[in-house]
């Protein structure tokens, strides 16, 4: 296992493990300069602990998010996943990539320093057919933007979906909690789910709900709502339909900022949509437990990927790889800081579709 380095001209710092390949530590500024770790994590802490995965920082796949009941049916063949969430399939299984080391090649571009790192997935492996060549590339470019490109390759029919799982606290400081942070997500829509976390299909209307962040509101002013979709998630533990003008076109997904120490980021992507998650597994116990070190919404997760459990969800978008195509996804972290005295980036305050 090794950790790499990307570093810009204005000292912004990616450090990436090849275990998981995941993101250990992300250094950004505050409005003052002052730099700090915003992402939990560790360099001991494995992205899974004692049997009990929290994915920090880490890829997760070969599909990211739920299956339900851990199968699903390909081309008249249903295939028996790992579950390792009740009777689900999450995050690729108990043994997924985020548990695999993944080889690392370091490169420097006109863009920035870049990690590209490798992972070939046996046919089989945790239930999946064919064998998955999966390629992720971290870019660290002087313009404060994070560039993570996702690539893969089959050798027969599969599902695919691919995701980083960062937990963010902007304000650097992991035994605060993420509730003071502002929210905007590019969504009219999300995707409801029952009572195991498994869309139930239906796209629902954020307007007049707790899961509107068309303008940016505070992750704590409606977390604790008497709302049935919020105790099945014990918090926000939803996917959100991105507004795309074109399936695959890159496009604005949020925009989260901290007001006290200014930090703020912008996530754009190719996916069509955005798992946002506060945190609500996160225990504080110790990881001999089984516990999470990092306590209760100290850190939130912000994925981009498709939709959960598509594989069984014809009208959703599709995530079937086939021999002979490139599954081909990006995301980009832009960080910045606000001006003093002000809460949110501008020209959030209302997102256009
Ligand atoms: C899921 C949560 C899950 C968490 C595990 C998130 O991506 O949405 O339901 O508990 O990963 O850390």
């Amino acid at each position: 296992m090794k950790i790499h380095t990307l570093t810009n001209v204005h000292g912004i710092e990616a450090r990436i493990m090849t275990y998981g390949a995941a993101i250990v530590s992300l250094r950004t500024p505050d409005r003052a300069g002052n730099f700090a770790n915003i992402v939990l994590g560790s360099d001991t802490l494995a992205p899974g602990l004692a049997g009990v995965s929290y994915f920090f920082g880490a890829t997760v796949g070969r599909f990211a998010n739920r299956i339900a009941n851990g199968r699903f049916t390909l081309d008249a063949r249903t295939y028996q996943l790992s579950q390792n969430d009740g009777v689900n399939s999450l995050h690729g299984g108990p043994q997924g990539f985020h548990q695999c080391v993944w080889s690392a090649e370091g490169s420097e571009t006109s863009h920035g320093t870049a990690l590209r790192l490798t992972y070939v997935s046996a046919a089989g492996e945790e239930g999946y057919p064919g064998e998955l060549s999966a390629h992720v590339t971290y870019r660290l470019g002087d313009d404060d933007a994070l560039t993570i490109d996702y690539e893969a390759t089959t050798t027969a029919p599969t599902a695919v979906n691919l995701a980083n799982h960062a937990y963010f606290n902007l304000t650097g400081d992991p035994s605060r909690t993420i509730l003071a942070h502002l929210l905007t997500i590019n969504a009219e829509r999300y995707t409801p789910v029952d009572a195991t976390q498994i869309p139930t299909g239906e796209l629902r209307a954020v307007a007049g709900t707790a899961f509107d962040f068309r303008t940016p509101q505070a992750i704590g002013s409606r977390i604790n709502d008497a709302d049935e979709q919020l105790s099945r998630g014990h918090g926000y533990d939803h996917n959100w339909v991105l507004n795309q003008s074109q399936p695959g076109m890159m496009t604005l997904a949020a925009l989260l900022s901290d007001p006290d120490s200014g930090r703020s980021l912008e996530i754009r992507t190719t996916q069509p949509g955005l798992q946002f998650y506060s945190g609500n597994f996160l225990n504080g116990k110790p990881a001999a437990d089984g516990g999470s070190v990092f306590g209760y919404r100290t850190g939130l997760c912000l994925e981009t990927q498709h939709f959960p459990d598509s594989p069984n969800q014809p009208a959703f978008p599709p995530t079937i790889l086939r021999p002979g195509q490139t599954y081909a996804e990006k995301t980009v972290l832009i960080f910045r800081t606000l001006p003093d005295g002000s809460a949110a980036p501008s020209g959030s305050t209302s997102i256009v579709a």
